[in-house]
């Protein structure tokens, strides 16, 4: 086996290393024993990578502890939710999990963000073990701790700081990915790009073809790219008190209103994001914070690789009173996250409902 590319992430006594390795499924076994010394696994995964890679880890799990367990939850964001948690808690009783009992979340965002709520709240904390299957997850939502699950309301509203052991990313498994899941996750990937990062931006353009073909070296090195960008951010601001890690959310107040007022799973997280960045750069040009060659590079991106730009609803009312509930709204003031050029964002107070409202009309600028 060749030697993976490792990101770590340093925060003291909760460090740990993001191994990046194609093929890594097939030796988690080996790349996992220093991070897992449990007499007792369980394995959370979804219907659909239950069916695709669940044999193959379970398998390996069990060189590393004498019982593995496997608990499979419906696929898709509706699965978020206080019910779904709550069986997965008794779940845990049923099976005898105790505090020695280590969680393995197999998955893409959904199961990372529930399995490690789970992981988090029972017993008042076991340890995480993150095997991200999706881009989106790779890049972004199995790295710096952030787990959760949705109220009707609000998206991740009822949640955790749960840093993993370990997060084990196998690139390899983009290839059985569906086309609709491996571009939400691209969304995620030109966010680093805008947020903080001009040159991965200049190449996220140069390389459309590759990134469409889903070139395998192109792909490792884009997943490598954006984890080191997140450990960057994560270690500089855990818990999101300086305002350095908010920046993460760019497009995410928008994308989580779209999200909830369609109901979780109608858009995937990544086209809500999608079409949040571009509500959200359609604002900063209207407010004079950017100008309008940064709209058209973000929108023409997001068009090529297949994400949706445009916002799909009139009820424009209704997305900014969803917005109001996102959990960036600090002391009755809600705060959005938009560019001042490639490559760097602010956080600014949001205008008045009028301006929200034009920024999620298609037509400008
Ligand atoms: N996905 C945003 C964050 O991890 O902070």
């Amino acid at each position: 086996m060749k030697i993976p590319t490792l990101v770590p992430i340093r925060l003291g006594i909760r460090s740990y290393d993001i191994q990046i390795h194609s093929g890594s499924l097939g030796h988690c076994a080996e790349l996992l024993s220093n991070s897992v010394s449990s007499d007792h696994i369980v394995l959370f995964t979804d219907s659909v990578v239950e069916a695709l890679y669940l044999q193959l880890v379970a398998d390996q799990l069990k060189q590393l502890a004498r019982r593995v367990d496997s608990i499979v939850i419906p696929a898709g964001e509706a699965s978020k939710s206080v019910a779904q948690c709550e069986q997965l808690w008794q779940k845990l009783v049923e099976l005898h999990a105790d505090r020695e009992t280590v969680v393995v979340a197999l998955g893409g965002g959904v199961i990372g963000d529930l399995a490690g709520f789970v992981a988090a709240s029972f017993a008042r904390g076991l340890t995480l073990i993150q095997i991200p299957t999706t881009l989106l997850a790779q890049v972004d939502s199995s790295v710096g701790g952030k787990v959760g699950i949705n109220l009707p309301q609000a998206k991740n509203m009822v949640g955790a700081f749960w840093q993993p052991r370990a997060v084990l990313i196998d690139p390899h498994v983009l290839s059985t990915l569906d086309a609709r899941n491996y571009r939400a996750g691209l969304a995620e990937v030109v966010k680093y790009g805008v947020i903080m990062d001009e040159s991965l931006f200049d190449f996220l353009e140069q390389s459309l073809e590759a990134i469409n073909g889903r070139d395998p070296e192109t792909l490792s090195r884009i997943i490598a790219w954006c984890c080191q960008s997140k450990a960057e951010i994560v270690e500089s601001d855990e818990r999101e008190t300086t305002g350095r890690r908010a920046i993460l959310n760019y497009g995410h107040t928008y994308g989580h209103a779209i999200e909830a007022v369609f109901g979780f799973g109608e858009y995937l997280h990544g086209e809500a994001i999608s079409i949040g960045m571009t509500c959200a750069a359609r604002l900063a040009v209207r407010l004079g914070i950017t100008d309008a060659a940064l709209f058209e590079r973000q929108t023409a991106w997001l068009t090529a690789v297949g994400l949706p730009t445009i916002c799909p609803t009139e009820r424009h009312a209704e997305l900014i009173a969803a917005m109001k509930h996102d959990k960036k709204v600090a002391g009755g003031r809600l705060k959005l996250i938009l560019p001042t050029r490639i490559g760097s964002v602010e956080q600014f107070a949001a205008p008045d409902d009028e301006l929200l409202a034009e920024s999620l009309r298609n037509t400008f600028p």
